[in-house]
């Protein structure tokens, strides 16, 4: 697949959109800095906080696991039998979350959770972290991925 050209400038700080490559969803999550916090936060739930077992490339093997921590890109697909997780990612108690749950994604098919760099919480039917695709910058709010 050829990869995709993505212009972030118009997502707004908490927004997030999708984008498809190679028949994938790749959301672009524009990260609050509360949100950023909560990823400190979330670690010590963290099946894998460090990414160990690289599903990033290089460049994204840090705690936002981006290029910029304000921008998230990753594959939309949980790593458990290839649901979609939620966009539902506000902070906050919903229907079956617990309220001291700092946000993140949920997969609807058996409830895995990640936070919101795409890390799955521990013992959830999920193995993995979300993927994070192969991307870069073109200029300051535009992203190749692939
Ligand atoms: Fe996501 Fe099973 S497919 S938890």
């Amino acid at each position: 697949g050829a990869p995709v050209e993505v212009d972030v400038g118009k997502l707004a700080p908490g927004e997030m959109m999708t984008v498809e490559w190679r028949g994938k969803p790749v959301w672009v999550l524009r990260r609050t800095p509360e949100m950023l916090e909560a990823l400190a936060k979330a670690e010590p739930n963290l099946s894998d906080p460090g990414s160990e077992k690289q599903q990033q490339p290089e460049y994204a093997k840090n705690q936002h696991r981006s290029i910029k921590p304000e921008f998230l890109v990753a594959v939309g697909i949980c790593t458990h039998l290839g649901c979609s997780p939620s966009e539902k990612f506000k902070p906050g108690a919903e229907a079956g979350m617990s309220a001291d749950w700092p946000g993140g994604f949920l997969c609807p098919c058996h409830g895995s959770m990640f936070d919101l760099a795409g890390r799955v919480y521990k013992s959830m039917p999920a193995p993995d972290n979300l993927e994070i695709p192969p991307h870069k910058y073109l200029a300051d709010t535009t992203i190749l991925v692939g």
